[in-house]
């Protein structure tokens, strides 16, 4: 990571963290950038910030741990205050394509259940169409030529994601197919069609869940909002 990059990251997840509140319940995301405002709600807490978290990943449930960030099970709960997630694309209407570190399930879950979804990014991820970065779709393991076929069915190219020479498990011990469908032009329409498929999980489309996204963009930020 460069140093802009990693100076935008950390400026969205500066400007994220104001958002929480004292006594809420907060979901933590995953990535580089989640990193970043874990780190900041860890010393908001250690400055007395009294928040219940919700980790979207064994990663950053570690993070948390070791920042003493008080952490609950999204079974505890009906509803979450504000979650701080990055995303690896969003477009005007903020819409993401998330799953790039293989989180997207319960990243997924927590989003849906969030009041106030924030999400922090470089100035990179600012997309007009989404795309570009392919779709991450988490899959049972003996599901995945099924699913990559039926992915082909319609006009995509499915890869199951490989890391070190094996295939890439997820938390749950799920594969990901990484999917290409070019630009996308009616995301609803192909999120739809993946989760229509027999052995999908989730899909790393996130449609209608952020509230709000903020990007570091250079030395300032910029907010989007819906
Ligand atoms: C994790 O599965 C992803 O959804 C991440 O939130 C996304 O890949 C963004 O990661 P970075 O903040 O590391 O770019």
């Amino acid at each position: 990571m460069n140093d802009k990059i990693k100076l935008e990251k950390k400026l969205a997840a500066k400007e994220a963290v104001k958002h929480i509140k004292d006594k809420q319940i907060v979901g933590l995301g995953t990535g580089s950038t989640a990193y970043f405002a874990i780190a900041e709600i860890g010393e908001m807490v250690k400055n007395g910030l009294k928040i219940n978290a919700i980790p979207t990943s064994a990663q950053t449930e570690e993070q948390a741990k070791s920042l003493n960030i008080p952490l609950i099970s999204i079974d505890d709960v009906d509803k979450i205050d504000v979650t701080i997630d990055g995303t690896d694309e969003f477009d005007a209407k903020l819409n993401l394509i998330k799953g790039g570190g293989g989180a997207l399930l319960k990243e997924k879950m927590v989003a849906k259940i969030t009041k106030k979804q924030i999400i922090i990014a470089d100035s990179s991820k600012k997309v007009e169409k989404l795309g570009a970065f392919k779709v991450p779709v988490e899959v049972l393991q003996f599901t995945s030529d099924y699913v990559c076929k039926r992915i082909e069915d319609f006009g995509g190219k499915g890869r199951i994601r490989r890391k070190d020479g094996n295939y890439f498990l997820t938390d749950e011990k799920n594969y990901i197919i990484d999917a290409d469908f070019g630009l996308i032009e009616n995301p609803y329409e192909v999120s739809d069609k993946l989760n229509n498929i027999e052995g999908v999980v989730c899909n790393g489309l996130f449609l209608d869940l952020a509230d709000i996204v903020i990007i570091g963009n250079g030395e300032e930020i910029e907010i989007f909002e819906r």
